[in-house]
């Protein structure tokens, strides 16, 4: 077989078409799962769709050609060294004179580094931190990179502190001389300090010049602990320096390329990455696999396909010339890298970047360390900014998501189940009156176990007759991650734990059961366990109150837990509340006084507003968010109202109308607005404008000036006007 068969190019893709000049530089962000984002960003030469990955090409040897990276591999940008382009008189000469997308030939985006990693490897280079910019924007890179100062782990804590400091005062004079044309790369070093990571972050997040501050930032100085599969200080680093990072950059890992770690690094955050490895590792005969890497010479068949490799035997690729055989690996490394990255970014956008993760720490004992070394932090945040970070994460997270999730050993500390018992225990509340009128103390809590879902099958017949006999009981479930209110039965992923039947025959042991309960303050009151019988026939016209109360708890205690609406609002909103039922006898939709306030949604078991529930909510809870960049000093509430967004006068036309609210147009917006769950849209008077989804967080909409902030459901000035 020869290698013009496999790398037989058809010219199909088109070039990129450059982006309008007042986007350039812009980062959007399309969708998140956590901390872990789907975005955009757009230059002269196309758009970077991340998370990806700059394959590295070195000027001089070229294992793929980049202009099959981009036909073949749809490699939107690659990166390349300056410095090595400004070193070598003809390549300089040429770039000069043709620019540097002419030298590679490549027509997406090219981002350039700038020669500090050579300081590094080599000790000093003779380029200057002006020179080094001029360079880059007179050969027409797109996004180029300040000359840094490598800090290096075995640093002295003075050595990093200087390196940051350095980095820091170089950083205006290179985005003056970067100038309209040149985007810019502001590396964050700070060694293995935490502080000093921060601290980077924080300086160089906030340097302006006159064309804007830096496009992206780049966390330096790590390569020394992957190449020592340090794993677990590198997420320590990252969580440092995105603690005070602006959330509207792209973050990007500075020489990280295995796929390995692509899952758990985009999970916290990163995105972008950049590697030779792919070239590196073919040229040492290893194949790149997601869980690890494996070694040509030891295989009879390929532990992990690619279309490259469907053409050869692993001995046919052993008895290959070494230049050839370094092409064929390269090639299958680079579609290995690139499927893994489209795994990641799919799994973001169905809420599975976590689980990704996750499965991917049982491939190697040191990613398996950092991973548990993270959930400790998830756990128990600490003061620092890896708390910071963490916390952010959590709370940033949707709490409820469609489909099954499976019952493995680490289900517990998934940032969205944690984010779900944390409200849970600060928001939700014993029912305010029970099914027969009663204002009386609760007399007895139910749990239900040995049942599976969805419960509203196989246990509500018994917690409708235990309710008959005691109204004032407080029923809960016992599910493998822990007790939940029976008002909350459909909530997924608690309704959607997929395992064996044994995982619900498995009951809590009565301390666990205590535990629990201490957390929802509810230690003092006795508990019995119940395992719900065959279903019976019920009389409906006796019970139907019941069930009523059931509904109307169900509704009270998700917009407390999920929306942060105070229970007497939900009383309130919820009193004389009917409902039309599905033909498995599932709310659909809810109303008050006739009118349709809410949609429960059936497929995570939050709740959808409609524009008269939005109406009613904002005039029983008046109010607007405050603006960003001034520090609220009233007291934390547990119960702080369903999240607001307030917009600008120019936006409010057409978002009453019912079109999206866009990142650049919001004034401030609640703290606790979550993406995913609803929020109400409202002018700088805080009279309603629309509801809708947010797609970022409050932090990130008082950052970000491109992208959708808000999915509009309903403008509530629709026909007014007009
Ligand atoms: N490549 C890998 N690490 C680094 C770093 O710390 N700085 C720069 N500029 N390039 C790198």
């Amino acid at each position: 077989m020869t290698d013009s068969c496999s790398s037989h190019v058809v010219n199909t893709r088109p070039n990129p078409a450059p982006c309008r000049p007042q986007d350039r530089g812009k980062f959007e962000i399309l969708q998140k799962d956590g901390s872990a984002r789907i975005g955009r960003l757009h230059t002269n030469h196309g758009m970077l769709n991340t998370p990806m990955l700059l394959p590295v090409v070195n000027p001089n040897i070229r294992t793929i050609e980049p202009r099959e990276m981009w036909e073949k591999y749809r490699v939107d940008g690659l990166i390349t060294n300056s410095y090595v382009i400004w070193k070598h008189d003809d390549l300089s000469k040429s770039a000069l004179e043709n620019g540097v997308h002419e030298l590679i030939n490549f027509p997406g985006v090219i981002v350039t580094d700038s020669g500090t990693f050579q300081s590094y490897v080599y000790g000093d280079v003779e380029v200057g931190v002006e020179e080094i910019i001029n360079f880059q924007r007179d050969i027409g890179v797109d996004i180029g990179t300040m000359l840094d100062v490598f800090g290096r782990p075995e640093m002295s804590r003075e050595e990093i502190e200087s390196a940051v400091e350095i980095t820091a005062d170089r950083a205006p004079i290179s985005l003056d001389l970067a100038g309209d044309d040149l985007l810019l790369n502001g590396p964050i070093q700070g060694g293995l300090h935490d502080d000093l990571r921060a601290l980077a972050g924080k300086l160089m997040g906030e340097v302006n010049s006159t064309n804007g501050g830096f496009t992206i930032h780049p966390i330096g100085g790590i390569v020394p602990l992957m190449e020592n599969q340090r794993y677990k200080d590198l997420f320590r680093i990252l969580l440092s320096a995105k603690s005070t990072l602006p959330p509207d950059r792209p973050i990007h890992l500075f020489g990280c390329g295995h796929p390995l770690l692509f899952p758990m690094s985009i999970a916290l955050g990163v995105d972008i990455f950049d590697s030779a490895a792919y070239a590196l590792f073919a040229r040492g005969n290893r194949l790149l696999t997601p869980t690890g890497t494996v070694r040509l010479d030891e295989i009879t068949e390929w532990p992990c396909n690619s279309s490259e490799l469907f053409n050869w035997t692993p001995e046919e690729v052993r008895s290959l010339d070494s230049k050839e055989r370094e092409k064929v690996l390269a090639r299958h490394n680079l579609e290995v890298t690139q499927s893994e990255l489209a795994r990641c970014r799919e799994s973001i956008r169905n809420g599975k970047i976590w689980q990704l993760a996750e499965e991917r720490s049982h491939s190697s004992a040191q990613l398996r360390e950092a991973f548990l070394w993270v959930l400790d932090q998830l756990e128990d945040p600490d003061d620092g900014p890896v708390g910071v970070s963490s916390l952010r994460m959590i709370s940033s997270t949707n709490p409820v998501r469609k489909g099954g999730e499976n019952l493995v050993e680490d289900i517990d500390d998934r940032p969205h189940i944690l984010h779900f018992k944390s409200l849970l225990a600060l928001r939700w509340r014993i029912p305010g009156s029970w099914w027969n009128g009663s204002l009386s103390d609760p007399k007895r809590i139910i749990i239900i176990e040995g049942a599976c879902p969805p419960w509203r099958d196989s246990s509500l017949h018994t917690v409708v007759s235990l309710l008959e006999e005691i109204p004032e009981s407080i029923i809960f479930i016992s599910t493998p991650i822990g007790l939940i209110p029976y008002s909350l039965e459909d909530v997924s992923p608690w309704s959607h734990i997929d395992g064996s039947d044994e995982i619900w025959d498995s009951p809590l042991d009565e301390d666990d059961i205590l535990d629990e309960l201490i957390e929802f303050d509810l230690s003092d009151i006795p508990f019995i366990r119940v395992t719900p019988g065959p279903v019976s026939e019920v009389e409906e016209r006796r019970i139907g109150s019941i069930y009523d109360w059931i509904d109307r708890c169900s509704i009270v205690d998700k917009l407390s837990v999920l929306n942060g609406l105070s229970p007497s609002l939900g009383c309130k909103l919820t009193s004389g509340m009917t409902s039309r039922k599905s033909k498995t006898r599932r709310m659909v939709n809810v109303y008050s006084d006739g009118s349709h306030i809410f949609s429960p949604r059936l497929n995570d078991g939050g709740i959808s507003l409609t524009l008269n529930g939005a109406k009613i909510i904002n005039e029983l809870s008046p109010g607007k968010p405050i603006h960003f960049g001034v520090d609220y000093d009233g007291d934390e509430l547990d119960h702080p109202g369903i999240a607001k967004v307030m917009i600008v006068d120019d936006a409010i036309p057409f978002v009453g109308q019912g079109k999206n609210v866009m990142q650049g147009y919001v004034l401030g917006a609640d703290p606790h607005l979550i993406p995913g769950q609803p929020c109400l849209v409202v002018d700088s008077n805080g009279e309603l404008v629309a509801h809708g989804i947010p797609m970022t967080t409050a932090r990130e909409m008082a950052f970000l000036t491109k992208g959708i902030a808000v999915r509009v459901r309903d403008g509530a000035l629709k026909n007014k006007n007009n």
